[in-house]
């Protein structure tokens, strides 16, 4: 992270991105553990919450036994600070709820309340990442849109495009996002490439936003087995030669200035731009 970002994060508070998707299953926990790992071996503190509401499964990914989870602080039995688990790759989680179905649709007082949880913890970390589900529901048009910056996974197929567009559709006519970055799961850098520029044209035809593609992962055996074995990539397969496109992926996301990548207003989680965060039609002044 350079200076720069460092002396906006003493004066703004941390920077939080949001890991989205149209289509599930294609690496959105993956690459956000791997983000928050690299950011921690860079010596930021990040934390990773565990959006995922009623299917989460950062918690699994790492092999963290949670000992209460988001569901707990939105019953009002606990708060965020007590339940963030640490892990032994020097970030920490707040893991989300699993099999509680009224966790997938928050009401707007619940989502309210997640956030001012998350604010209480400000001046604990330099990064937060919000591993969001998939597709255009309520929860993930709200982190998303509340997040400065959102970094979207996608495969390189035509339903994983079609659903990606769709989710930046929604995001950019319902909520003001303007700002995407992309990142190419399972495919190789020219795959990669040709799914992005697909994107981009059909984006740039119908679409008022910036896509910013940060970079791709090739598809790799050795993912399978890491997520299997519950351990990081970066740990013991050092010939695999996704980790080279892995590293240099998070490191772009890490490395962008959060002026070039945030929503236009530098939208602020810890301020409570909650009406960027709310439907078309219920802002005052809303309009683009
Ligand atoms: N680059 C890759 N190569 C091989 N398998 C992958 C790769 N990325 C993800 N996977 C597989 O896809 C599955 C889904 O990944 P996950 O991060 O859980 O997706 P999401 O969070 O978007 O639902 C993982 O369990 C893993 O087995
Ligand atoms: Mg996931």
């Amino acid at each position: 992270m350079s200076l720069t970002q460092h002396e906006q994060h003493k004066s703004r508070g941390p920077r939080v991105i949001a890991v989205s998707s149209g289509k599930g299953g294609v690496g959105k926990t993956f690459l956000s553990v791997h983000l928050a790992a690299r950011a921690a071996e860079k010596g930021l503190r990040p934390l990773l919450l565990d959006a995922n509401l009623g299917l989460a499964n950062v918690d699994v990914m790492l092999g963290v036994t949670p000992q209460a989870t988001i569901n707990d602080v939105i019953q009002g039995s606990a708060k965020m600070e007590s339940i963030i688990a640490s892990t032994r790759h020097g970030f920490d989680v707040v893991p989300g709820g699993c099999g509680l179905s009224e966790l997938t649709v928050l009401d707007a007082n619940h989502q309210r309340l997640v956030l001012d949880e998350l604010e209480t913890l400000a001046d604990h970390y330099d990064l937060v990442l919000i591993d969001t589900a998939a597709g255009i529901g309520e929860n993930v048009l709200y982190f998303t849109s509340s997040s400065q910056s959102v970094l979207l996974t996608l495969a390189a197929e035509p339903t994983s495009l079609t659903n990606t567009y769709a989710l930046i559709k929604v995001l950019s006519r319902e909520r003001h996002v303007r700002r995407f970055m992309v990142a190419i799961n399972q495919a190789d850098r020219e795959e990669a490439e040709f799914a992005f520029h697909r994107l981009q044209s059909v984006c740039d035809h119908y679409l008022h936003v910036y896509l910013d593609y940060v970079g791709h992962i090739p598809s790799s055996p050795d993912i399978g087995r890491c997520i299997q074995g519950q351990r990081l990539l970066f740990e013991r397969n050092e010939n695999d030669p996704a980790i080279a496109d892995l590293t240099s992926l998070v490191d772009t996301v890490l490395d962008r200035p959060v002026t070039l990548d945030g929503n236009g207003n530098l939208q602020f989680f810890w301020q409570h731009n909650l009406s960027a965060a709310l439907p078309v039609g219920t802002q005052a002044g809303a309009g683009v």
